[in-house]
């Protein structure tokens, strides 16, 4: 029985090295005090009845030890594990996308080119992998151990993580959120492969439906695209080369358009208008399903070339975002 689990991506090092650091942290504290508890019961235990204890007076310098010694400590741990929380928390730009569908009891997993999986998820060693996750009903965890890598999967928003594996291999995925009678079974594999085993795999299947080309069909079928035509004096803005960039809102602040402002521009789009657009659209909550929402966020996406985050080059041309944004400001 291994003491750890395998440590297969980039971020495993980082978590196992503060891990470790706050258990000999944790160790050498409580060995330090309970062997003093022990010698100074020892020590200065009552000899007689009659005995009457020496009258103590403070010490500033033994206080002030025992403040700035703990104090720089836990000073180092913060940084720390803010860095290697920041490093979690940031994808890179040039990720390869993944989403992914949780729901009682299984993942369902969807790459860019429209593959789908189902428990199993294949990706290339040495690449950082992005998951957009969504529940259909329950909180979900998407925990694979080797990666050192555990995201909630909440109902209502998306869940972006991303992880780089480093070993080629097979590993478990596991459901880390207790969601009801075959929890346990909500596992499955994470097949890390070479970049020559990967290219065999994906052209292997039939590669389906992408996930931008089933939003595109979407986006004509709820009739997004009436309002959100791309000519000047369209009723709502225009979406092509906005995702990944700074957008400004009516109410004077600026989002960046991430999945999670599209999705929320869907589901409840009165929250934050694009200045210069009246409240007209309604919303689509329960209209469109979790994968409906993660295909039209695709869509989106695709709209803005360049690479995986949407960071349009600066030579992308986008020729019809400017009259619009100017027709918007007007
Ligand atoms: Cu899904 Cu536990």
């Amino acid at each position: 029985m291994p003491f750890f689990p395998d440590r297969a991506s980039t971020f495993a090092p980082h978590v196992d090295a503060l891990y470790i650091f706050l258990v000999l942290l944790s160790a050498f504290f409580s060995l330090l005090i309970g062997s003093l508890v022990v010698v100074f019961a020892i020590k200065y235990r009552r000899r007689s009845e009659s005995e009457v204890p020496v009258k103590v007076h403070e010490s500033g310098l033994l206080e002030m030890t025992w403040t700035v010694i703990p104090f720089l400590i836990t000073m180092v741990l913060f940084v720390w594990s803010s860095w290697v929380y920041f490093k979690i928390a940031r994808p890179p730009r040039e990720a390869l996308d993944v989403y992914v569908t949780a729901k009682q009891w299984m993942w369902k997993l969807q790459h860019a080119d429209g593959r789908m999986e189902m428990n199993e998820l294949h990706v290339p060693v040495g690449r950082a992998v992005r998951l957009t996750m969504a529940s259909k009903d329950v909180i979900h965890s998407f925990y694979v151990p080797a990666f050192r890598f555990k995201r909630d999967v909440v109902p209502g928003r998306f869940s972006t993580a991303w992880f780089e594996a480093t070993k080629p291999g097979r590993y478990h995925l596991f459901c880390a959120e207790y969601c009801g009678t075959r929890h346990s079974n909500m596992i499955g594999w994470v097949y890390v492969l070479s970049p020559a085993e990967y290219q065999a795999w994906l052209s292997g299947g039939s590669p389906g439906e992408s996930l931008a080309a089933a939003g595109a069909k979407r986006f004509v079928e709820h009739a997004c695209n009436t309002c959100h035509a791309d000519k000047p004096g369209a009723r709502g803005p225009s979406l092509n080369g906005v995702f990944g960039k700074p957008q400004r809102l009516s109410g004077g602040q600026t989002v960046i358009v991430d999945e999670a402002y599209v999705r929320e521009s869907i589901v409840n789009p009165q929250s934050k208008l694009v200045e210069g657009y009246p409240p007209i659209m309604p919303t689509y909550q329960g209209l469109v399903s979790e994968e409906g929402l993660l295909q039209l966020v695709a869509y989106v996406k695709s709209l803005s070339p360049g690479p995986a985050s949407g960071a349009a080059p600066a030579t992308a041309p986008a020729p019809p975002v400017p009259a619009e944004r100017k027709a918007g400001k007007t």
